[in-house]
């Protein structure tokens, strides 16, 4: 899609080119609480890194999309974010348990029900002892028959997020239609000792 889009940021239809809302809210309300290494999941046109780094994150970003990515270092020419080509399910291994605040915002609901173990998984990996993950995917109980892009996902599959070690700090469920939610929150991993 990114590739479709070409020049044309605005036909990619999850693409805002601004940070994302929630996040932003979290953020201010987090204060100095939180900082440090930030990674940011599925990164895109690059928004919701580059507000890490304004923030004074030492942030890290990846998409599986060499024309984000593109795109992104065109945007933010001056960037201190170090962005890259990387696929979620082959991450560097010095990547593993390393940052403190890991940012996935709609990129598990937009892979196949199948990946999706593995996919939190390897979002997990990536948190810090102490460290936080903070999320947002569209979801619903179970999955329906015919469903198109984006799959919201299910409890279940977030809880794999629980069986690689986090445990929720904050959770909301935004009603959004029948049976359809918007899932924001944060997960912990505890601290060494
Ligand atoms: C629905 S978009 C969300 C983008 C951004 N997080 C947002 O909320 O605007 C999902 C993103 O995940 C990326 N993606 C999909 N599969 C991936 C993978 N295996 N590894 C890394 N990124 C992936 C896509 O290229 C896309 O940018």
């Amino acid at each position: 899609m990114y590739a479709a889009a070409g020049d044309d940021l605005t036909a990619v239809p999850w693409a805002n080119l601004k940070p994302f809302p929630l996040l932003v809210e979290w953020l201010d309300g987090a204060g100095t609480a939180v900082s440090g290494a930030a990674l940011v999941v599925g990164s895109g046109y690059g928004d919701d890194a580059e507000e890490l780094a304004r923030r004074g994150f030492a942030v890290s970003a990846f998409d599986l999309a060499p024309t984000a990515i593109e795109r992104t270092h065109e945007r933010f020419p001056e960037s201190t974010v170090e962005y890259r080509v990387a696929d979620l399910f082959e991450l560097p291994a010095g990547w593993r348990e390393r940052f403190d605040l890991v940012v996935e915002i709609r990129t598990l609901q937009s892979l196949p029900i199948e990946e999706r173990a593995a996919a939190a998984r390897a979002i997990a990996g990536t948190v810090a002892p102490g460290g936080r993950l903070w999320l947002f995917a569209l979801a619903r109980d179970a999955h329906a028959r015919g469903e198109t892009r984006p799959w919201p996902v299910t409890p279940a599959e977030l809880a794999v997020l629980e069986a690689a070690g986090l445990a929720w700090e904050s959770r909301r469920e935004d009603l959004l239609d029948a049976d359809l939610y918007d899932v924001v929150g944060t997960l912990r991993r505890p601290p060494l000792g």
